[in-house]
Protein backbone atom coordinates (compact mmCIF):
# COMPACT_ATOMS: atom_id res chain seq x y z
CA UNK A 1 0.00 0.00 0.00
CA UNK A 2 1.00 3.40 -0.95
CA UNK A 3 0.86 6.10 1.37
CA UNK A 4 0.74 10.15 0.84
CA UNK A 5 0.63 12.18 3.96
CA UNK A 6 0.52 16.33 3.36
CA UNK A 7 2.13 18.17 5.59
CA UNK A 8 3.83 15.03 7.14
CA UNK A 9 6.60 17.06 8.09
CA UNK A 10 4.33 18.63 10.77
CA UNK A 11 3.54 17.27 14.40
CA UNK A 12 0.95 14.92 13.48
CA UNK A 13 2.60 13.80 10.54
CA UNK A 14 5.71 12.89 12.19
CA UNK A 15 4.33 11.08 14.61
CA UNK A 16 2.18 9.39 11.92
CA UNK A 17 4.87 8.43 10.05
CA UNK A 18 6.44 6.77 13.08
CA UNK A 19 3.57 5.45 14.30
CA UNK A 20 2.81 3.56 10.39
CA UNK A 21 6.50 2.48 10.59
CA UNK A 22 5.63 0.59 13.10
CA UNK A 23 2.77 -1.19 12.01
CA UNK A 24 5.20 -2.04 9.03
CA UNK A 25 3.70 0.60 6.65
CA UNK A 26 7.11 1.86 4.88
CA UNK A 27 5.71 2.55 1.32
CA UNK A 28 5.22 6.48 2.48
CA UNK A 29 5.80 9.80 0.36
CA UNK A 30 5.64 13.40 2.22
CA UNK A 31 3.71 16.50 0.28
CA UNK A 32 4.93 19.33 2.47
CA UNK A 33 6.63 22.48 1.74
CA UNK A 34 7.98 23.31 5.14
CA UNK A 35 6.47 25.88 5.63
CA UNK A 36 6.74 24.99 9.59
CA UNK A 37 7.41 21.27 8.94
CA UNK A 38 11.29 20.13 8.99
CA UNK A 39 12.89 17.78 7.50
CA UNK A 40 14.38 16.92 10.67
CA UNK A 41 11.03 16.00 12.31
CA UNK A 42 11.43 12.84 10.28
CA UNK A 43 15.19 11.74 10.74
CA UNK A 44 15.19 8.14 10.90
CA UNK A 45 11.65 7.66 9.85
CA UNK A 46 10.76 5.44 6.52
CA UNK A 47 9.18 8.15 4.22
CA UNK A 48 10.70 9.78 1.25
CA UNK A 49 10.30 13.34 1.05
CA UNK A 50 8.71 15.48 -1.90
CA UNK A 51 9.40 19.13 -0.98
CA UNK A 52 6.01 21.28 -2.14
CA UNK A 53 3.59 22.75 -2.31
CA UNK A 54 0.22 21.84 -2.26
CA UNK A 55 -0.82 24.64 -5.12
CA UNK A 56 2.20 23.06 -7.02
CA UNK A 57 -0.96 21.06 -9.12
CA UNK A 58 1.55 19.09 -11.89
CA UNK A 59 3.49 17.55 -8.71
CA UNK A 60 0.22 16.97 -6.46
CA UNK A 61 -1.29 15.08 -9.63
CA UNK A 62 1.37 13.22 -10.55
CA UNK A 63 1.70 11.84 -6.28
CA UNK A 64 -2.32 11.63 -6.12
CA UNK A 65 -2.19 9.24 -9.32
CA UNK A 66 0.50 6.97 -7.89
CA UNK A 67 -0.96 6.41 -4.31
CA UNK A 68 -3.54 4.32 -2.82
CA UNK A 69 -4.07 5.97 0.21
CA UNK A 70 -4.35 9.99 1.01
CA UNK A 71 -3.99 11.46 4.90
CA UNK A 72 -4.57 15.05 3.64
CA UNK A 73 -3.26 17.14 7.24
CA UNK A 74 -0.95 19.88 5.62
CA UNK A 75 -3.26 23.17 6.37
CA UNK A 76 -3.19 26.70 7.61
CA UNK A 77 -3.48 25.27 11.08
CA UNK A 78 -4.58 28.44 13.34
CA UNK A 79 -7.74 30.39 14.15
CA UNK A 80 -5.71 33.29 15.24
CA UNK A 81 -3.78 32.92 11.62
CA UNK A 82 -7.12 32.87 10.08
CA UNK A 83 -8.39 35.80 11.35
CA UNK A 84 -5.41 37.65 10.65
CA UNK A 85 -5.59 36.62 6.48
CA UNK A 86 -9.03 34.36 5.74
CA UNK A 87 -7.66 34.39 2.12
CA UNK A 88 -4.60 32.56 2.39
CA UNK A 89 -6.43 30.36 4.86
CA UNK A 90 -9.30 29.69 2.19
CA UNK A 91 -7.12 29.08 -0.52
CA UNK A 92 -4.66 26.83 1.90
CA UNK A 93 -7.72 24.92 3.35
CA UNK A 94 -10.69 24.94 0.95
CA UNK A 95 -8.83 25.43 -2.07
CA UNK A 96 -6.50 22.65 -2.01
CA UNK A 97 -8.64 20.33 -0.44
CA UNK A 98 -11.27 20.51 -3.65
CA UNK A 99 -7.83 20.50 -5.96
CA UNK A 100 -6.82 17.48 -3.73
CA UNK A 101 -10.50 15.76 -4.38
CA UNK A 102 -10.55 16.72 -7.95
CA UNK A 103 -7.30 14.97 -8.75
CA UNK A 104 -8.40 11.36 -6.72
CA UNK A 105 -11.39 11.46 -9.15
CA UNK A 106 -9.92 12.00 -12.61
CA UNK A 107 -7.58 9.47 -11.24
CA UNK A 108 -10.25 6.51 -9.90
CA UNK A 109 -8.48 7.07 -6.49
CA UNK A 110 -10.55 5.83 -3.32
CA UNK A 111 -9.23 6.69 -0.31
CA UNK A 112 -8.82 9.80 1.79
CA UNK A 113 -8.73 10.86 5.17
CA UNK A 114 -9.13 14.24 5.97
CA UNK A 115 -7.49 16.24 9.56
CA UNK A 116 -10.60 17.94 10.90
CA UNK A 117 -11.39 20.24 13.77
CA UNK A 118 -14.09 19.76 16.30
CA UNK A 119 -15.09 22.98 18.73
CA UNK A 120 -13.95 25.47 15.83
CA UNK A 121 -16.32 24.30 13.37
CA UNK A 122 -18.68 23.40 15.79
CA UNK A 123 -18.36 26.95 17.59
CA UNK A 124 -20.04 27.97 21.21
CA UNK A 125 -22.37 24.63 22.21
CA UNK A 126 -22.91 22.61 24.85
CA UNK A 127 -20.76 20.58 25.10
CA UNK A 128 -20.04 17.51 24.78
CA UNK A 129 -19.53 17.83 21.12
CA UNK A 130 -21.02 15.24 18.62
CA UNK A 131 -21.29 14.99 15.07
CA UNK A 132 -25.08 15.49 14.49
CA UNK A 133 -24.82 18.98 16.17
CA UNK A 134 -25.16 22.18 13.79
CA UNK A 135 -22.24 23.82 12.46
CA UNK A 136 -21.74 27.56 13.42
CA UNK A 137 -17.58 28.19 13.10
CA UNK A 138 -16.76 31.40 14.92
CA UNK A 139 -13.72 31.71 12.43
CA UNK A 140 -12.28 31.52 9.23
CA UNK A 141 -9.83 28.04 10.39
CA UNK A 142 -13.39 26.47 11.50
CA UNK A 143 -14.93 27.79 8.00
CA UNK A 144 -12.37 26.35 6.22
CA UNK A 145 -12.37 22.97 7.70
CA UNK A 146 -16.00 22.69 7.35
CA UNK A 147 -16.02 23.28 4.08
CA UNK A 148 -13.48 20.39 3.70
CA UNK A 149 -15.56 18.26 5.48
CA UNK A 150 -18.44 19.11 2.85
CA UNK A 151 -16.76 18.30 -0.07
CA UNK A 152 -15.63 14.77 1.65
CA UNK A 153 -19.15 14.00 1.72
CA UNK A 154 -20.26 15.37 -1.63
CA UNK A 155 -17.18 13.04 -3.37
CA UNK A 156 -18.74 10.52 -1.38
CA UNK A 157 -22.09 11.09 -2.45
CA UNK A 158 -21.23 11.81 -6.27
CA UNK A 159 -18.23 9.75 -6.96
CA UNK A 160 -18.02 7.22 -4.73
CA UNK A 161 -14.86 8.36 -2.56
CA UNK A 162 -14.52 6.74 1.18
CA UNK A 163 -13.40 10.06 3.34
CA UNK A 164 -12.97 10.37 6.87
CA UNK A 165 -13.43 13.71 8.52
CA UNK A 166 -11.42 13.07 11.58
CA UNK A 167 -12.57 16.02 14.21
CA UNK A 168 -9.26 16.40 16.11
CA UNK A 169 -9.34 18.29 19.40
CA UNK A 170 -6.47 19.64 21.22
CA UNK A 171 -3.32 17.09 20.13
CA UNK A 172 -0.52 17.33 22.68
CA UNK A 173 2.96 14.97 22.50
CA UNK A 174 6.46 14.90 21.30
CA UNK A 175 7.13 16.84 18.29
CA UNK A 176 5.26 19.60 19.11
CA UNK A 177 8.24 22.02 19.74
CA UNK A 178 7.22 24.45 16.69
CA UNK A 179 3.56 24.40 18.04
CA UNK A 180 1.60 27.49 19.54
CA UNK A 181 -1.00 25.28 20.74
CA UNK A 182 -1.05 25.84 24.72
CA UNK A 183 0.35 21.97 26.14
CA UNK A 184 3.51 23.02 23.76
CA UNK A 185 3.56 26.99 24.35
CA UNK A 186 3.67 26.10 28.29
CA UNK A 187 6.43 23.51 27.94
CA UNK A 188 8.42 25.99 26.15
CA UNK A 189 7.82 28.63 28.47
CA UNK A 190 8.76 26.78 31.45
CA UNK A 191 12.27 25.66 29.72
CA UNK A 192 12.71 29.58 28.65
CA UNK A 193 11.05 30.73 32.44
CA UNK A 194 9.10 32.79 30.80
CA UNK A 195 5.47 33.82 31.83
CA UNK A 196 2.75 31.31 31.14
CA UNK A 197 -0.35 33.30 29.18
CA UNK A 198 -3.86 32.85 30.44
CA UNK A 199 -6.61 34.32 28.32
CA UNK A 200 -9.18 35.12 30.40
CA UNK A 201 -9.77 33.59 33.84
CA UNK A 202 -8.63 29.91 32.89
CA UNK A 203 -11.64 28.40 33.60
CA UNK A 204 -12.01 27.86 29.68
CA UNK A 205 -12.05 23.79 29.40
CA UNK A 206 -10.41 21.47 26.58
CA UNK A 207 -10.22 18.33 25.11
CA UNK A 208 -6.64 17.27 24.98
CA UNK A 209 -5.75 14.10 23.46
CA UNK A 210 -2.23 12.11 23.14
CA UNK A 211 -1.04 12.21 19.19
CA UNK A 212 -0.27 8.60 19.47
CA UNK A 213 -4.21 7.77 20.37
CA UNK A 214 -4.69 9.73 17.10
CA UNK A 215 -2.10 8.38 15.36
CA UNK A 216 -2.91 4.50 16.10
CA UNK A 217 -6.63 5.49 14.57
CA UNK A 218 -4.93 6.86 11.39
CA UNK A 219 -2.87 3.75 10.79
CA UNK A 220 -6.20 1.74 11.23
CA UNK A 221 -7.82 3.39 9.11
CA UNK A 222 -5.48 2.91 6.09
CA UNK A 223 -6.57 -0.25 5.42
CA UNK A 224 -10.40 -0.13 6.24
CA UNK A 225 -12.87 1.54 3.99
CA UNK A 226 -15.45 3.23 6.43
CA UNK A 227 -16.57 6.91 5.85
CA UNK A 228 -17.91 9.79 7.62
CA UNK A 229 -17.33 12.34 10.14
CA UNK A 230 -15.80 11.08 13.56
CA UNK A 231 -14.83 13.51 16.94
CA UNK A 232 -11.66 12.39 17.83
CA UNK A 233 -10.10 12.93 21.24
CA UNK A 234 -9.92 11.85 25.03
CA UNK A 235 -14.03 12.79 25.34
CA UNK A 236 -13.37 14.51 29.02
CA UNK A 237 -12.89 18.37 29.63
CA UNK A 238 -10.10 19.91 31.41
CA UNK A 239 -10.09 23.46 32.41
CA UNK A 240 -6.27 25.76 31.62
CA UNK A 241 -6.08 26.08 35.33
CA UNK A 242 -6.23 22.59 35.86
CA UNK A 243 -3.71 21.56 33.22
CA UNK A 244 -1.06 24.32 34.34
CA UNK A 245 -1.84 22.44 37.81
CA UNK A 246 -0.47 19.16 36.18
CA UNK A 247 2.33 20.95 34.71
CA UNK A 248 3.41 22.90 37.72
CA UNK A 249 3.38 18.92 39.54
CA UNK A 250 5.52 17.68 36.38
CA UNK A 251 8.09 20.29 35.92
CA UNK A 252 8.11 20.89 39.92
CA UNK A 253 7.45 24.09 41.61
CA UNK A 254 10.20 25.34 41.39
CA UNK A 255 10.79 25.45 38.02
CA UNK A 256 7.26 26.74 37.44
CA UNK A 257 7.04 30.15 35.58
CA UNK A 258 4.09 32.96 36.95
CA UNK A 259 0.77 32.83 35.31
CA UNK A 260 -0.55 36.28 33.64
CA UNK A 261 -3.69 36.82 32.88
CA UNK A 262 -4.77 38.46 29.68
CA UNK A 263 -7.81 39.77 28.02
CA UNK A 264 -9.73 36.77 26.41
CA UNK A 265 -9.11 36.39 22.51
CA UNK A 266 -11.91 36.92 19.66
CA UNK A 267 -13.01 33.60 17.73
CA UNK A 268 -11.89 31.36 20.60
CA UNK A 269 -14.63 28.61 21.64
CA UNK A 270 -14.60 29.20 25.89
CA UNK A 271 -15.83 25.82 27.33
CA UNK A 272 -15.58 22.24 24.62
CA UNK A 273 -14.73 18.64 25.01
CA UNK A 274 -16.02 15.76 22.79
CA UNK A 275 -18.34 13.06 22.93
CA UNK A 276 -16.09 10.17 21.25
CA UNK A 277 -18.87 7.42 20.81
CA UNK A 278 -19.82 6.96 17.65
CA UNK A 279 -15.80 6.69 16.91
CA UNK A 280 -15.70 3.91 19.75
CA UNK A 281 -18.86 2.33 18.16
CA UNK A 282 -18.42 2.92 14.46
CA UNK A 283 -14.59 2.70 13.95
CA UNK A 284 -12.84 1.14 17.01
CA UNK A 285 -11.39 4.26 18.27
CA UNK A 286 -9.36 3.74 22.03
CA UNK A 287 -7.66 5.89 23.23
CA UNK A 288 -5.72 4.68 26.25
CA UNK A 289 -3.45 7.36 26.94
CA UNK A 290 -3.99 9.62 30.20
CA UNK A 291 -3.52 13.11 30.18
CA UNK A 292 -0.49 12.96 32.90
CA UNK A 293 1.41 10.37 31.33
CA UNK A 294 0.74 12.05 27.74
CA UNK A 295 2.35 15.46 29.14
CA UNK A 296 5.10 13.44 31.48
CA UNK A 297 6.40 11.67 28.13
CA UNK A 298 5.65 15.14 25.86
CA UNK A 299 7.82 17.01 29.06
CA UNK A 300 10.62 14.60 28.79
CA UNK A 301 10.78 15.01 24.87
CA UNK A 302 11.11 18.74 25.14
CA UNK A 303 13.42 18.56 27.83
CA UNK A 304 15.89 15.79 25.44
CA UNK A 305 14.97 17.84 22.50
CA UNK A 306 15.17 21.47 23.22
CA UNK A 307 18.87 21.89 21.66
CA UNK A 308 17.75 20.51 18.10
CA UNK A 309 14.10 22.48 18.06
CA UNK A 310 15.01 25.32 20.20
CA UNK A 311 16.16 27.24 17.06
CA UNK A 312 14.16 28.78 14.50
CA UNK A 313 15.28 26.49 11.00
N1 LIG B 1 -2.53 19.83 16.37
C1 LIG B 1 -3.81 19.91 16.71
O1 LIG B 1 -4.15 20.02 17.90
C2 LIG B 1 -4.89 19.87 15.66
C3 LIG B 1 -6.24 19.95 16.07
C4 LIG B 1 -7.24 19.92 15.11
C5 LIG B 1 -6.91 19.76 13.76
N2 LIG B 1 -5.59 19.70 13.40
C6 LIG B 1 -5.27 19.58 11.98
O2 LIG B 1 -4.34 18.52 11.81
C7 LIG B 1 -3.47 18.82 10.72
C8 LIG B 1 -2.01 18.68 11.16
O3 LIG B 1 -1.77 19.58 12.23
P1 LIG B 1 -0.35 19.71 12.91
O4 LIG B 1 -0.61 20.10 14.32
O5 LIG B 1 0.48 18.53 12.62
O6 LIG B 1 0.22 21.01 12.16
P2 LIG B 1 1.71 21.36 11.70
O7 LIG B 1 1.70 22.81 11.39
O8 LIG B 1 2.71 20.83 12.64
O9 LIG B 1 1.84 20.56 10.33
C9 LIG B 1 1.29 21.02 9.13
C10 LIG B 1 2.31 20.74 8.02
O10 LIG B 1 1.73 21.19 6.78
C11 LIG B 1 2.76 21.82 6.02
N3 LIG B 1 2.09 22.75 5.11
C12 LIG B 1 1.39 23.86 5.42
N4 LIG B 1 0.93 24.45 4.31
C13 LIG B 1 1.34 23.68 3.27
C14 LIG B 1 1.15 23.74 1.86
N5 LIG B 1 0.45 24.74 1.30
N6 LIG B 1 1.72 22.80 1.08
C15 LIG B 1 2.44 21.78 1.64
N7 LIG B 1 2.62 21.65 2.97
C16 LIG B 1 2.09 22.59 3.77
C17 LIG B 1 3.64 22.51 7.06
O11 LIG B 1 4.95 22.79 6.59
C18 LIG B 1 3.61 21.51 8.21
O12 LIG B 1 4.71 20.61 8.13
C19 LIG B 1 -3.86 20.22 10.24
O13 LIG B 1 -4.74 20.07 9.14
C20 LIG B 1 -4.59 20.81 11.41
O14 LIG B 1 -5.53 21.80 11.01
C21 LIG B 1 -4.57 19.74 14.31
Amino acid sequence: MKILITGGLGFIGSNLIRKANEANFTDITVLDNELVGREKHIDGLQAKLVKASLSDDEIVDDLVSSHDVIVHLAADTTVMGSIENPQYNFETNVISTFGLLEKMRAHGKKRLLFASTGGAITGEAEPPLDETMPARPLSPYGASKLAGEGYLSAYGGSFGLQTCAFRFSNVFGPGSFHKGSVVAAYFKSVLNGDPLLVYGDGEQTRDFIYVDDICDLLVQSFSTDYSGVYQLGSGAPTSVNELIGMIEKIVGTDNMPKVVNKPKRAGEVEKTYCDISKARAEIGYNPVVSLEDGLQTTWSWFLSHREVFDKAA
